[in-house]
């Protein structure tokens, strides 16, 4: 069910999210919000969404892009679950980002980890490592940030680069995308199309 999207000011995005204990993973009120997070993200045109994003305090984030008409330039991204998710860096190496969030009605320029590792549980229970480089990796890391109690607003680094989604569109897009072509080809796990 696409539920409504909370947005910044409201104090659920500041709570740091509760870890979902292994056993409740597969009962029916948790599918019932991993469903309703798919549903919603999808609605939203997000590469990603938090549960706290539609007020419910718990440790579980969807990813996922597929032909986002929000971000064109985004290779496509396997949708997936990531319950109790944390990261580790696997290198310094980092890229200049231009972000957006469902939450936050303006965009700005952040830096972002190219190479991290996370474990998470999936919808199941069960626990899994995995890679992320280049924009993957920046969009898990935007979630984990939610699900800590950040936002892009506490990470963008130069307050004159902020702008509406339209006026980015605008003036900032193309250099943007050209900026970011590294982190593009080197971005994974990504899909056959
Ligand atoms: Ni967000």
């Amino acid at each position: 069910m696409i539920k409504p999207i909370v947005e910044i000011g409201d104090p659920v995005l500041r709570e740091p999210t509760r870890p979902v204990s292994y056993e409740a993973v597969t009962t029916e009120p948790v599918q019932s919000l991993i469903d309703d997070l798919i549903d919603t993200m999808r609605h939203a045109d997000g590469a990603g969404i938090a549960a706290n994003q539609i007020g419910i305090n718990l440790r579980i984030a969807i990813i996922g892009v597929d032909h986002n008409d929000r971000y064109p330039y985004k290779p496509h991204l396997p949708m997936q679950v990531l319950v109790n998710p944390t990261y580790r860096t696997l290198d310094d190496e980092t890229y200049r980002n231009n972000e957006g969030c469902l939450s936050v009605p303006v965009r700005g320029y952040l830096d972002r980890f190219m190479n991290i590792e996370i474990e998470a549980l999936n919808r199941n229970g069960e626990p899994f490592q995995q890679v992320y480089r280049g924009l993957s990796a920046g969009t898990v890391q935007h979630e984990i940030d939610h699900l800590d109690g950040f936002l892009i607003t506490d990470r963008i680094d130069d307050n004159a680069s902020i702008s509406t989604w339209e006026n980015f569109r605008r003036h900032e897009y193309d250099a943007f995308v050209d900026s970011i072509a590294d982190a593009i080809i080197r971005t994974e796990p990504r899909g056959d199309t």
